[in-house]
């Protein structure tokens, strides 16, 4: 799969664990509970709606998951609206739903027969309209996953196009003869390429004896995209949700719309050694050169771009956003995401080169934000940590003892700097990748062909927990997925009332982005950039105090002095206004000492 070019999932060593350290939350208004704490105002000013996306907090939820309204045991959009004053006290101004269209759930909604309508498992046209205008109610915008590379192959486009040579859908999608095929024989797959999901990207169809491309499932058939009735058909299904009153669109597997129109084999990715690399399918792994982040993507881009841009906004006013499913090589490839200023393309491409990094090393960290700083020009930064594809943050940055407070650090990197911030239900309360223990309960089929290297993404898909009691207050019934145990302590109940709970770190962070101008506009230099073990910088707004972040990213204590470098800060006194318990308050900027993994926030007076 494409995510395992930047993530190795199979090599993550899952370190669990728990460590409830104590949190100060600290003066300046930022220790109150929620509702003591002043809200975040939502300027109804044409600008401020026209930038609500340069600011945002985005909240991804995958809604077989998240709250089950109606005792099936799968979660539903009732039971996202149940839960949209949850959301609001957290100050989040997006949700980002994985895809609740009519689906065959292959790929647990990737795998779309209708585009434009709401899968009952997940209730109906009118109960999304109802989400749409409760969560608008709340200043929450919905944000609705695209899936343009592929569809399911229930669809009736599909269906139409695999019924004849000659249908009107054939070149639809991607049929193209075998090798050395005869009448009797149906010869070779055309070529090397792999599906991301395992084994040959070719899938044979005896009633019209030709093979069709799928980058994923083989119930997930490409579209053809040099058919300009194909980028019709998806601006036509853009433009039924805009109506509806959607925020924007997340682009999902948007570099693999393309592929080599000359069908010539992938690289073989070797090792040091010269031997071929075996994925987790047993499968050679291939160089992903033919079949990804090809140039079309781009004219594609600034089309549907545009379209988008044509929408005006009397249901629900503001910019809607393109977000973009972008794992990109370095900052360069992603730079070209947001397109040409005269021809824009995404209004905020997933940065996963920050998300991805795996390991608290400063110097990376230091490098790849300044990179997304620094060279993506006027644009704005998506950062994220976590998606429903990858181990949660527990797994990738844990050590198994302190995995709070390094979910803290993480936090304060995504909300601290600038940017639009994006992240994943559950990680405000800390929830643990919990993957399948026997293949027989695997439910993700990628699991089921890799086992047990590969064991799926279900561990990451687990029920929100949102209570200590029966299946953690997610359903009446049993959920389609197991809670895991780890529910009877970490859960949204548990931590609400607890001033040094994770959750309660979030909100404070949140409230912080939304409401210090050093946050809500200020530019973002990296300070004390020789250190190796603190990662420190400075949020700066013209005519409001600059504010310093530091994030002890090691198990040591550390003493850092901000004055060392950067931007002309002196030895002024600092105002705390966020801090991991523990720590005094520094008595000026040359001596802030930190805790393990600590972090401190203040302003510069
Ligand atoms: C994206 C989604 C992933 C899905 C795939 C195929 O990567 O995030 O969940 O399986 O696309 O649609």
């Amino acid at each position: 799969m494409h995510w395992t070019k930047c993530i190795p999932r199979t090599i993550l060593s899952c370190a669990l664990g728990l460590f409830s350290g104590a949190v100060a939350l600290a003066a300046g208004g930022q220790n109150l509970p929620a509702h003591q704490t002043p809200q975040p105002s939502h300027e109804a000013s044409a600008a401020s709606e026209r930038n609500w996306w340069k600011n945002a907090v985005i909240y991804e939820i995958y809604p077989r998951s998240f709250q089950d309204s109606n005792g099936d045991g799968i979660g539903d959009l009732n039971g996202i609206t149940q839960r949209l004053d949850y959301l609001k006290d957290l100050g989040v101004d997006a949700i980002w739903l994985t895809p609740c269209y009519p689906s065959p759930q292959v790929d647990f909604g990737y795998d779309i027969s209708d585009y434009k309508n709401i899968d009952p498992r997940y209730g109906t046209l009118k109960d999304f309209d109802r989400l749409v205008a409760e969560a608008g109610k709340r200043h929450i915008r919905v944000i609705m996953d695209m899936v343009m590379n592929h569809t399911s192959d229930k669809h009736e486009w599909f269906m139409q196009s695999r019924s004849s040579r000659g249908n009107p859908y054939r070149d639809w999608y991607m049929w193209h003869d075998g090798k050395g095929e005869t009448a009797t024989d149906k010869g070779a797959p055309p070529n090397n390429w792999q599906s991301y999901f395992g084994h040959s990207a070719w899938q044979w169809d005896s009633g019209t004896r030709q093979y069709y491309y799928h980058k994923f499932y083989i119930q997930q058939p490409d579209l053809n995209w040099d058919n300009p009735k194909v980028h019709e058909a998806f601006k036509d299904i853009i433009g039924f949700w805009l109506k509806r009153g959607v925020g924007g669109f997340r682009f999902d597997a948007i570099t693999n719309l393309f592929e080599d129109p000359k069908l010539a084999d992938e690289g073989i990715v070797k090792n040091k050694n010269g031997n071929p690399v075996i994925n987790a399918y047993g499968d050679p792994q291939l160089d992903d050169s033919k079949t990804n982040n090809l140039p079309g993507v781009h004219p594609v881009m600034q089309e549907m771009r545009a379209h988008v841009d044509t929408f005006s906004s009397d249901k629900f006013p503001g910019t809607r956003v393109l977000i973009g499913e972008t794992y990109m090589e370095n900052i360069a490839e992603l730079a070209r995401m947001y397109g040409p200023a005269d021809k824009p393309e995404f209004h905020l491409p997933m940065d996963t080169q920050v998300a991805f990094i795996n390991k608290l090393d400063v110097a990376v960290f230091r490098a790849r934000l300044t990179g997304v700083e620094t060279q993506i020009g006027d644009n704005t930064p998506l950062l994220l940590f976590d998606n429903h594809d990858n181990p949660r943050l527990d797994a990738r940055y844990g050590d198994g003892v302190h995995d709070t407070d390094i979910q803290r650090a993480i936090a304060t990197v995504l909300f601290a700097s600038r940017g639009a911030a994006l992240f994943y239900y559950g990680d405000e309360i800390g929830m643990k990748t919990t993957p399948p223990t026997r293949k027989e309960d695997v439910k993700d089929p990628i699991g089921v062909t890799g086992w047990p290297r590969e064991k799926g993404r279900d561990g990451e898909r687990t029920p929100m927990q949102w209570d200590g009691g029966a299946n953690a207050g997610f359903s009446k019934a049993t959920p389609w997925l197991p809670v895991p145990p780890s529910a009877a302590t970490i859960n949204v109940e548990a931590e609400k009332s607890d001033p040094n709970s994770l959750l309660a770190w979030y909100r404070s962070l949140i409230r912080l982005k939304k409401t210090n101008p050093a946050f809500t506009h200020g530019e973002n230099t990296m300070l004390d950039t020789g250190n190796m073990k603190v990662l420190s910088w400075l949020r700066q707004a013209a005519g409001a105090p600059a504010v310093v972040v530091a994030v002890n990213f090691t198990a040591e204590p550390q003493t850092v002095n901000l004055t060392a470098s950067g931007a002309g800060l002196q030895a002024a006194h600092v105002k705390t206004l966020l801090k991991t318990p523990g720590a005094a308050d520094p008595v000026s900027l040359h001596r802030v000492a930190l805790g393990p993994y600590g972090i401190y926030i203040g302003e510069v007076r």
